[in-house]
């Protein structure tokens, strides 16, 4: 791949198991130190013949629960292709009564409530690392965003809304959170929640690869008084637009992020930032 490095990585979650208005070039499967990505990833190119990196981060079938999703390969497999900014689906529940299921956020923060069971490092051997996760996106990439999303939803007609400067929890699941829990989220701030942001996030920051989330609201989880708690079959039921929309709009943007990532515009905050992360040895 060293003669066709790729600059921009989409990982699609569930229901995003393929991109639109690309032209397929390869699927590579690189194996890294933490094994296999969780599918092939998908090299196509751009009208203008920029090539992009694709991985389903369930798989091609969606057979991979968020807690056995192989992180670590993922980014780092995304990384041996050159990737140096990642762009992220995710499909999430709301916690707050105005962002509607078919609502489209950009957060900016992140609650921690995996439960310790996902490989969340890559220096977990003999190096000892902290990164700095004080902003767990990487918010100039987040904040070009904005506008290019905004766009490409205002073009589609579809009246889908796009929300900023969010917080999401990141539960561990299988099972959905019990309404007790969907409660005290709100208390803590949460205005979405997924499964699947992290390790993701934490490993493209050690990785030094810019990452932002787009999450697709499906359901509003277990929290209104009066309404069914969430429910697979209800999540399913917007999946499949919010798939559609996601397509258009990665259709609509990958062309000019990948024209800011070439020109280093969304990538400063990353680069270089694990040489200061290392604890030096006594
Ligand atoms: N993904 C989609 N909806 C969700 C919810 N309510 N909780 C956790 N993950 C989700």
């Amino acid at each position: 791949m060293s003669s066709e490095k790729v600059l921009i990585g989409v990982i699609g979650g569930s229901g995003l198991y393929h991109l639109d208005n690309l032209t397929f070039v390869k699927h590579v499967n690189p194996e890294t130190p933490w094994g296999y990505p969780s599918s092939p990833i998908t090299i196509a190119s751009l009208p203008s013949g920029t090539l992009i990196a694709f991985l389903a981060r369930h798989g091609p079938g969606h057979t991979i629960t968020p807690s056995n999703v192989p992180a670590r390969a993922n980014i780092a497999a995304l990384k041996s292709l050159g990737v140096r900014a990642i762009l992220a689906f995710s499909a999430v529940g709301s916690l707050r009564e105005d962002i509607s299921p078919g609502t489209f956020a950009l957060p900016t923060q992140i609650i921690d409530r995996t439960k310790g069971v996902r490989p969340a490092s890559f220096f977990d051997g003999s190096i000892v690392a902290h990164a700095a996760f004080g902003d767990p996106f990487s918010l100039k990439l987040v904040r070009w965003l904005e506008g290019p999303v905004r766009r490409a939803l205002d073009a589609e007609g579809r009246g889908v809304q796009l929300v900023t400067e969010k917080t999401i929890v990141c539960m561990e699941g299988p099972q959905f959170s019990t309404r007790a829990e969907s409660l005290m989220y709100r208390q803590w701030g949460g205005d979405l929640i997924n499964m699947s942001v992290l390790p993701e996030a934490k490993l493209a920051r050690e990785a030094e690869i810019s990452y932002a989330l787009i999450a697709t609201a499906t359901d509003y989880d277990s929290w209104r008084p009066h309404a069914e708690a969430v429910t697979a079959a209800e999540v399913f039921k917007t999946l499949k637009a919010n798939a559609e929309t996601s397509r258009h709009v990665a259709a609509t943007i990958l062309e000019e992020l990948n024209a800011a990532a070439a020109q280093g515009d969304i990538l400063a905050e990353e680069t270089g930032s694990m040489a200061f992360s290392i604890m030096p040895r006594a």
